[in-house]
């Protein structure tokens, strides 16, 4: 009875992307990654840890049959993401005698690491994520603490995205982030680019992760602002993890096994009410992706609340489509 298709129904728009494992590509996940999808991101085959976790071992695997799945069905991939507070080894920053390494050997690890990830995949990513989450978002500070920035300094941002325009080719660079919608976030993270953009930092765009819950009332008038905010600086804008979950972020009740039918008419509601924002400003957002197929799997399982579901995406439990896909598909 759903005849259309997502990717279809917004071609004139953005691209629809989805985050997957490799096991996505069997079973249900195919066939609604075939019929809807025309953009992955490897969820995690492409994190430093797992891509690159030893100095002198990379592990392409899982993103090669992610590759060669997009290939043969004509979608592109978003790469993620070379640096990161997180899910980066150890290695990185220890030289040879287990002492912390120097600012000039990280830049070089770096290096070599952005280097055969891009040459590697040149032909198949359209865009990358090239830091990630720098924005420190507990206190006062703009910056987050981490051991790229402990060891190369603040300009660890700048340098990664210079090193990452040597040899990207045509490939978008992008900063990505979350709550980077919401007021507080907002003002740092225009402050650090629009400094890093004056000078000369070739970043071309920003991740909005989207990763948002059904209660928010101001999600859609804080989305309209940051958009124009971002779109202000000259940068391209992608949604890049979009879910929706159904539990107030602080809410960490456990007693619910299934989503109520309240939950998901509100879910359906907000994302009709956030793809049509997409959709408003069609001319600064080039992708749109979802974190995630089915409430199968989710890395919101367990997350904030150890133990507890989550049903925060466009299908259901057994990949049936949910009223969300419904409301996003019919305009
Ligand atoms: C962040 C990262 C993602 C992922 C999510 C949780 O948003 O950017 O890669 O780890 O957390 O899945």
């Amino acid at each position: 009875m759903l005849n259309l298709s997502l990717a279809k129904t917004y071609k004139d728009y953005f691209k629809i992307g989805a985050a997957v494992t490799a096991k996505d590509l069997e079973g249900v996940h195919r066939d609604i990654l075939l019929k809807h999808f025309n953009s992955l991101t490897p969820e995690n085959a492409m994190k430093f840890e797992n891509i690159h976790p030893e100095e002198q071992r990379y592990n392409f695997e899982e993103v090669a049959r992610i590759k060669e799945f997009a290939i043969k069905n004509d979608m592109k991939l978003r790469g993620h993401t070379f640096v990161w507070h997180n899910q980066t080894p150890g290695w990185v920053f220890l030289d040879k005698n287990g002492e912390e390494a120097s600012k000039e050997l990280v830049i070089e690890r770096l290096r070599e690491h952005i280097k055969t990830l891009c040459e590697r995949y040149k032909d198949v990513v359209y865009a990358w994520d090239v830091v990630n989450e720098a924005v420190e978002d507990k206190t006062e500070k703009l910056l987050r603490e981490s051991n790229w920035r402990k060891i190369i300094g603040d300009d660890y941002i700048k340098i990664a995205f210079e090193i990452a325009r040597e040899y990207a080719g045509d490939a978008k660079l992008f900063y990505n982030d979350y709550n980077n919608e919401m007021p507080y976030k907002l003002e740092k993270t225009y402050k650090v680019l629009k400094e890093l953009l004056e000078r000369g930092t070739p970043i071309d765009g920003i991740g909005i992760q989207a990763h948002w819950n059904i209660w928010d009332k101001n999600l859609v008038s804080n989305l309209k602002k940051a958009i124009e905010v971002y779109a202000s600086l000259g940068l391209e804008i992608h949604i890049t993890e979009l879910d929706i979950s159904v539990f107030e972020f602080e809410d960490k009740r456990t007693d619910l096994f299934e989503p109520t039918p309240e939950m998901l008419e509100l879910q359906a509601k907000v994302y009709e009410d956030v793809f049509a924002v997409f959709r408003e400003y069609k001319d600064v957002i080039t992708s749109v992706t979802l974190w995630g197929i089915s409430d199968r799997h989710t890395w919101k399982d367990n997350f904030p609340v150890k133990g507890r579901k989550d049903w925060p995406l466009l299908f259901d439990v057994n990949g049936k489509p949910k009223e969300a896909l419904y409301r996003i598909l019919r305009f």
